[in-house]
């Protein structure tokens, strides 16, 4: 908390004086990674921030992804994918919250498949997921996208099935049993998230850094 905290301080304090270099590049190389940024809308936000804002979103996203795969594990091993079912909503994390709050920053997960209607990708993000797909599909290594839209800055990075997952999000009757099949669908009647495969884009984390608050 101690270290959150500070490195809040640290940007507020930096984000001051970090003035716009001119002549950005869209995709910056930096000594380990590719950074990549929406090319249209990186607008006068500069290098440095968005680092620090991947970074940041990356750390988030991967605690969340942490603190809900365990869940998920210990639920399946415990209870089985029928008992396991309601531990696949990051909303029911405190987690979520608490990050959230400290930050200013909302996340999201969503899909162009959702299982929950209220886990749709806008029309932006489907262009991102997207965009991930192709990246999935190329073997290239996957990176995460800021887009700096409107003063704010939103991440984005793939959510990817693996096989555990396919015990709620594959084939109907096959990988999914009945048993899970009839809670599903009485609890999502609209579901589309199934039918998946491992390493597919199952979805995206959406974390918006919008300094609200
Ligand atoms: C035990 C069943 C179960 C397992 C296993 C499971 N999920 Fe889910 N998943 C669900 C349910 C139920 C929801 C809807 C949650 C909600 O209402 O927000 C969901 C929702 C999601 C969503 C949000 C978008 C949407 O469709 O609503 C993503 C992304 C997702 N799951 C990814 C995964 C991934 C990746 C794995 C494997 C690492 C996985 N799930 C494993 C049951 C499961």
């Amino acid at each position: 908390m101690k270290y959150l905290l500070l490195f809040i301080g640290l940007f507020f304090l930096s984000s001051c004086k970090d003035s716009p270099k001119p002549g950005i590049q869209a995709v910056e190389q930096t000594s380990e990674t590719e950074l990549v940024v929406d090319q249209s809308h990186h607008g006068k936000v500069s290098i440095d921030t968005l680092e620090k804002y991947k970074n940041l979103g990356q750390k988030y996203a991967a605690t969340t992804k942490g603190v809900l795969g365990k869940k998920l594990v210990q639920a399946i091993t415990e209870k089985g994918p029928d008992g396991a079912v309601e531990f696949c909503n990051i909303n029911a994390l405190p987690l979520t919250d608490s990050l959230s709050l400290v930050q200013g920053a909302k996340i999201r997960r969503v899909s162009d498949k959702p299982r929950n209607p209220l886990n749709k990708a806008n029309e932006k993000e489907l262009v991102f997921i997207a965009d991930f797909k192709k990246m999935l599909a190329s073997g290239k290594a996957v990176e995460p996208i800021l887009d700096t839209t409107d003063g704010q800055i939103d991440f984005y990075y793939p959510i990817t099935t693996n096989a555990m997952c396919l015990q709620c999000h594959g084939a109907p009757e096959e990988q999914i049993v009945t048993s899970t099949l009839s809670i599903l669908d009485k609890l999502y009647p609209k579901d589309m998230a199934r039918v998946y495969q491992e390493n597919e884009v199952r979805g995206i984390w959406a974390i918006s850094f919008k300094q609200t608050n």
